[in-house]
């Protein structure tokens, strides 16, 4: 595929459909929300407002990074503390699809509805990629970000239209349209991270002492594995308890388990062969974590598993 034209071909796009309106995005500093940023801004200058929403949902020092990050590049990136709003909106929700929808509703019904009142914006640029849309049709996984595909009419029920410059591409292509850009290896080749956050890491109830471990874990996971070449890696928290023993007392402890897996474009999976040395040392460091006394890796492939827990 020619990336460059893919990209002429999308701003003039974007620039055609915005017409002399306003637009905005949501950008998480994933490699998918970066290019549409750097797409959407070639095509439309400052009629295009970007937001970083702070979901509560995001590994540790997020927000900072990535307006520090697009600075850089001359792009200005607003931070929308939206924590409690999300927190709210998942309280006491165990199920799955149920917290998907939770934060697919406050993402796009509230926030993204009270930013477009309040700029007057008429489009929402959006990351979406081709692997999102196919997972979430075939009824494997309701992504987040997924509203047309599934019967829901963007305007009609939020008030304004989404565009998905990327919606052709799967994660390789969406590199190397990154790569064409000029974005930083740093975003460029930055592990895939879900739209729900690390909401997607904890099965059961997300509540901020539950996030706090999960986000420890996400840290010391991502510092350990970042030479590991893998597609992904993450550390997820489950809702089971375990027998274990601190300090010669006993304690029923929490359970991470370490994920990381090879995979193309997320399709399929396949567990990475760690060296056991670096499980062991992550599994050290992991049951540091108050409140943690087990750690285990996952050796599961995609299919029968997916990549996330939730
Ligand atoms: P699964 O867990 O379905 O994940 O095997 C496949 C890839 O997609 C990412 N993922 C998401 N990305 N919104 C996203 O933008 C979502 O709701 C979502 N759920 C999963 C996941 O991290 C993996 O790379």
């Amino acid at each position: 595929m020619d990336y460059e034209r893919f990209v002429e071909e999308q701003v003039a796009q974007i620039r055609h459909a915005v017409g002399d309106a306003t637009a905005i995005n949501a950008l998480s500093g994933g490699v998918d929300s970066s290019v549409v940023t750097v797409l959407g801004h070639r095509a439309l200058g400052d009629r295009l407002k970007t937001y970083f929403i702070d979901d509560a949902l995001m590994r540790q020092a997020e927000p900072e990074r990535v307006v520090k990050t697009f600075g850089k590049m001359g792009i200005h990136v607003e931070v929308v503390d939206a924590k409690r709003e999300f927190l709210r909106a998942l309280r006491g929700l165990t199920d799955p699809e149920q917290k998907r929808q939770a934060v697919t509703e406050t993402f796009y019904r509230k926030v993204f509805g009270r930013l477009v009142r309040q700029t007057g914006a008429r489009f929402l640029l959006h990351g979406t990629i081709l692997t999102d849309i196919e997972e979430t049709v075939a009824g494997i996984k309701r992504q987040h970000n997924i509203l047309s595909q599934i019967g829901i009419d963007p305007q009609d029920e939020y008030g304004y239209a989404v565009l998905e410059p990327l919606g052709s591409l799967r994660k390789d292509g969406v590199r190397a349209v990154a790569k064409v850009l000029g974005l930083p290896p740093e975003i460029s080749e930055r592990m895939p991270f879900p739209g729900p956050g690390l909401a997607a890491r904890i099965v059961g109830e997300v509540t901020e002492a539950r996030l706090r471990t999960v986000r420890a874990a996400t840290e010391i996971v991502e510092q350990e594995l970042a030479d590991s070449g893998a597609f992904q890696c993450m550390a997820v928290l489950l809702s089971d308890y375990a027998t274990g023993v601190r300090n010669d007392k006993r304690e029923f402890g929490q359970i991470v388990v370490v994920r990381c897996v090879d995979s193309l474009d997320a399709r399929v999976a396949t567990v990475t062969r760690l060296p056991w040395e670096k499980l062991e040392r992550v599994c050290a460091r992991i049951t540091q974590i108050e409140g943690v006394n087990r750690c285990l890796y996952d050796l599961t492939p995609k299919p029968p598993a997916t990549i996330e827990y939730v």
